[in-house]
């Protein structure tokens, strides 16, 4: 029996390094993320807006805020005269993170996304939130007292092809194989929206039923971005809008300009929905 033990250990080592992942790490070129090939002119023409929205730097008088996340740089959350602390677990060159709180201060579950950044006392060359008086959050004493949940963002490279699988493939295929997958301690199921019973597969915990919800959701949550499919701020705080609310909507500008006369859609989903994995 003694000796049996140590075969198998060596077995199971064996079989370990036979099956390790590797991670290719970053590689060279920049073909990931351009569209995907066999596009049609208006599907290239909406690639190029989706990209362009999503590359956007918003400023305040786009409506940024009252609360955001990130914009590309880490520098703008204290430019312009911004009353904010960069927490300790977000650098330069590190990667972006989202804080969810575990806990409530009154001890209830939590469990949401909590903005990092305000625009309180901003003043960029687009407008001003001087007035704004929101107060950034505690974010350095959640994480010290383990409070702080942290999540980095999923590529969305692809996201139109995952989009495009309909619920019956998902089902089928979770079904595969599944003496292979028992035996290897595979198992899962599929999350559904509690509505309507859809397969939900974006984010994470594929809590997302589709790109376009993400995508208006990622403006109303990361940006303080409101829109048709998101129309009310976080924080309502009368305050600090710098814009009318919702910041886009259908018509606004003009019923035929293509950036706004969808106003989710003028929010980059197209980017994700029409960019290769590589
Ligand atoms: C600075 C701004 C942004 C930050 C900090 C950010 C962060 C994140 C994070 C943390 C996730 C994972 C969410 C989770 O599962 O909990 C995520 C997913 C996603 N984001 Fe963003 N995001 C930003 C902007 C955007 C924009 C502008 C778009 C829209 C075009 C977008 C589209 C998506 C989509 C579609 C996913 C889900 C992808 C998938 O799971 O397949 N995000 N993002």
């Amino acid at each position: 029996m003694l000796a049996v033990v140590p075969t198998i250990l060596g077995w199971m080592a064996t079989v370990a390094v036979v099956n390790a992942a590797t991670d290719p790490g970053v590689r060279p070129g920049t073909a990931a993320g351009n569209p995907i090939p066999g596009l049609s002119a208006d599907q290239a023409a909406l690639f190029q807006i989706g990209q362009d929205a999503f590359n956007e730097v918003e400023m305040v008088d786009d409506g940024l805020g009252p609360r955001f996340n990130l914009d590309p740089q880490v520098a703008a959350a204290t430019a312009f005269g911004a009353r904010n602390v960069v927490p300790a677990f977000i650098s330069a060159n590190g990667p972006i993170r989202e804080a969810r709180f575990k806990f409530r201060p009154n001890g209830a579950r939590d469990g949401g996304v909590h903005s990092l950044f305000v625009i309180s006392g901003r003043l960029d060359n687009s407008g001003s939130a001087g007035n704004c008086d929101a107060l950034q959050e505690e974010f350095n004493a959640h994480f010290a007292r383990g409070n702080v949940s942290l999540r980095i963002p999923t590529p969305v490279f692809g996201g139109g092809l995952m989009e495009s699988i309909p619920d019956n493939v998902l089902a089928t295929n979770l079904g595969r194989n599944a003496a292979q997958k028992a035996q290897l301690g595979i198992a899962g199921h599929l999350n559904a929206n509690g509505n309507d019973g859809r397969a939900t597969r974006f984010g994470w915990k594929a809590q997302n039923v589709s790109l376009l919800l993400f995508a208006g959701e990622a403006y109303n949550v990361e940006m303080g971005l409101t829109s048709e499919l998101f129309p009310t701020e976080r924080d309502p705080n009368p305050k600090c809008q710098t814009d009318t609310v919702p910041n886009n909507i259908t018509g606004r500008t003009g019923i035929m300009d293509p950036n706004v006369c969808d106003s989710t859609r003028g929010s980059g989903v197209d980017h994700p929905r029409t960019a290769a994995f590589q």
